[in-house]
């Protein structure tokens, strides 16, 4: 594994894209930064993190065959690596937010940013980023944010904890079966964050609807078990979950 450690960049993701477009990169080559100065989230939020505070880091992933339609098994490899490595640090009451946002109770921990290079219908590579909050202590009053510090009372070394990941990471993207994946479909879904707790979620019109989550279908969508019994599939686009 090449691991590339920057003092400041825009974005982790941005950086080992264009590195990737320009060099032949190893799989698993990692880019990490001290300090990210446009950190970017998902939907086109941004990714704030006290510099030297929090890993920052982003992951080259060269799937063997995954086609594009299949590519949610991507989010469920990173989002499981993740947690293994936290649910070994004894993190309470981990959950998956779908579709990857990592939790400790309410509070979200981790997000990860997955942007996919396409040829024709597979995926070519993937940007694995990932931002964990590890040491920062204080979120400018965000609410429902955390960090390992804040929720396990120590200090950890940054580099430490993300050779973990990364190890955790290989681990995971190297069950490719067809079988092997359901497994994995099955593993997220118990950890999927409020499954089969009565939700309360808003649409893309603001109006909002109660549910139970019962899982995710093949292509990623969040399966919804409705007041009127109907279970139905949202994309990240089609639903928000309020509480
Ligand atoms: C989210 O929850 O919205 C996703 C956040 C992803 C943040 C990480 S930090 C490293 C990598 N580089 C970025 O610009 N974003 C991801």
């Amino acid at each position: 594994m090449q691991l590339i450690k920057l003092s400041a960049t825009d974005s982790t993701n941005a950086y080992l894209k264009d590195l990737m477009f320009n060099n032949i990169l190893g799989d698993f080559t990692v880019v990490m930064a001290h300090s990210q100065l446009k950190g970017r989230g998902q939907m086109g939020t941004n990714w704030l993190s006290e510099p030297g505070k929090n890993l920052t880091f982003s992951v080259l992933v060269k799937p063997q065959d995954i086609q594009v339609v299949d590519q949610f098994v991507l989010n469920i490899c990173v989002s499981l690596a993740i947690y293994e490595t936290l649910s070994q640090l004894q993190v309470p009451d981990l959950k998956i937010k779908w579709p990857n946002d990592i939790m400790s109770g309410h509070s979200k921990i981790c997000g990860i940013l997955i942007e996919n290079i396409l040829s024709g219908q597979h995926i070519q590579a993937s940007i694995v980023g990932i931002g964990l909050n590890v040491n920062q202590l204080t979120f400018n009053n965000l609410p429902n944010v955390s960090s390992l510090k804040l929720l396990l009372g120590r200090t950890f070394n940054l580099e430490e904890l993300l050779l973990n990941i990364v190890e955790n990471l290989k681990g995971l993207f190297g069950n490719s079966g067809e079988e092997e994946q359901k497994r994995l479909f099955e593993v997220y879904e118990t950890k999927l964050f409020r499954k089969d707790k009565p939700s309360t979620f808003t649409n893309q019109d603001n109006e909002m609807f109660m549910g139970f989550i019962k899982g995710v279908s093949s292509g990623g969508k969040l399966k919804i078990l409705m007041e009127d019994n109907i279970l139905k599939e949202f994309n990240l686009k089609e639903v928000k979950l309020l509480y």
